[in-house]
């Protein structure tokens, strides 16, 4: 890992207004810091301060900051000249990256875009062409109780946030929200009307909630006997968030499509969707498309930074910090007494608290930690995948004081 040691222009610094001066739409509620420079595990503000980071982008910075591969694949992408070049034409790095997703999954073939929501657009979208191909009307998408899978209009029908939801209404039509519940399922999974079931196997957003294998045994069951499609969305679960390549593979289940973005190309804009066979021969040109998805760059970067969330030893030291993290959770929640309930797997964790989790994750940035929160009252952590168990302790101490401070 290098140092990154190149502090932004001066003109830039000083060009970064305060909040309610930002000529930014105000779609988020951004923090005040502003950051300057990442290096490793950590990110450092306009004023020196450094913050470990076990929010990583929110699930994106697997390989934290500076990473010499992704500099690396940067720069050789670079030197071609071909940062873009549509799809309408073939380039290497595409059909690599591609093969290379074909080799390490159940997928036959990739479809390339550009965001998490757009790559769960896509699946719904190559699951009604193939079920319509079964029964003209079987075109529905059924989500779960507590998942996320996006904000655009299919993806936002298939949110449980009705905050997130209830300003845009009407969203797409033919998307529905199922109890997780395989009794409720069976009776709405009608195989006549239902085309795909959308699942997070580790619900992210909603709360941190690892779903039980037997669960998603048993989803698995019901939509092959009634010829449904099973959508994993790992956009944040996936790629080794979990302790294995893939959640599908954690979880001893094969989905039909497996959705990815978020740390696919090392904080470059890039999504995807693993298409089973079946659902990929009832593809044809014209079908779907996106300008920029899949280009020479970012699937450069994508590749390298899939080969080294492939190497199993990355993958078993996510599973065994993993455990110990979830032990010393545990701990932090006994001695802190503010802590109901501790959840997760891997590199993935939520941990809800009495307080609000924004004042603890607010406390946490004057300490100089950055975590996440999943809903009002739970604190999330996604460290980069590949913080050592020294850095993870670090991290876990000064959380358990701003829990208490
Ligand atoms: C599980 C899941 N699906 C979909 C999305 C949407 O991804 P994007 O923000 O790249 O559109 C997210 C983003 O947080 C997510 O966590």
């Amino acid at each position: 890992m290098t140092t990154v040691a190149v502090p932004l222009p001066e003109h830039l610094v000083s060009a970064v207004p305060a909040v309610a001066d930002s000529a930014i739409l105000g779609t988020y509620k951004r923090a005040p810091m502003e950051f300057v420079r990442g290096e490793g595990m950590e990110l450092i503000d306009s004023a020196g301060k450094r913050y470990l980071d076990l929010a990583s982008g929110i699930a994106v910075n697997a390989l934290g900051y500076g990473d010499d591969g992704i500099e690396t694949a940067i720069r050789d992408a670079l030197a071609t000249g071909l940062i873009h070049t549509s799809n309408l034409y073939r380039t290497a790095p595409g059909e690599e990256l591609a093969a290379l997703l074909v080799e390490l999954s159940f997928a036959s073939k990739i479809f390339f875009c550009n965001s998490g929501a757009e790559a769960n657009e896509g699946a719904f979208k190559f699951a009604r062409r193939w079920a319509r191909s079964i029964h003209p009307a079987k075109t529905d998408i059924v989500a779960l109780r507590g998942g996320f899978h996006g904000r655009l209009f299919a993806s936002l029908a298939a949110t449980d946030r009705p905050s997130y939801r209830a300003p845009f209404r009407p969203l797409a039509g033919g998307v529905s929200i199922c109890e997780r519940d395989l009794t409720e399922l069976a009776t709405v999974l009608d195989e006549e009307s239902v085309a795909a079931v959308i699942v997070e196997p580790v619900q992210g957003e909603g709360g941190v909630r690892v779903l039980e294998k037997e669960f998603l045994r048993g989803l698995r069951e019901l939509t092959e006997q009634r010829d449904i499609a099973l959508i994993f969305d790992e956009i944040q679960c996936g790629l080794g968030r979990t302790g294995s390549l893939f959640a599908y593979e954690h979880a001893g289940v094969v989905p039909d499509m497996v959705t990815l973005a978020k740390p696919l190309a090392g904080g470059l804009p890039m999504g995807a969707v693993l298409v089973n066979a079946r659902i990929a021969e009832s593809m044809q040109p014209g079908d779907h498309g996106t300008t920029f998805g899949g280009g020479p760059l970012v699937a450069t970067v994508a590749a390298h930074v899939v080969r080294r969330l492939a190497d199993p030893t990355l993958l078993a030291a996510v599973r065994s910090n993993g455990e110990w993290m979830q032990r010393e959770l545990q701990d932090i929640a006994q001695r802190s007494g503010r802590v109901r309930a501790v959840r997760g797997v891997g590199y993935i964790w939520g941990m809800d608290v009495v307080e609000p989790a924004g004042e603890i994750v607010r406390r946490g940035w004057d300490l100089g930690l950055l975590m996440l929160t999943a809903g009002e009252h739970t604190i999330r952590l996604l460290p980069p995948l590949i913080m050592s168990r020294d850095d993870l302790a670090r991290g876990l101490s000064i959380l358990e004081k701003a829990l208490v401070t």
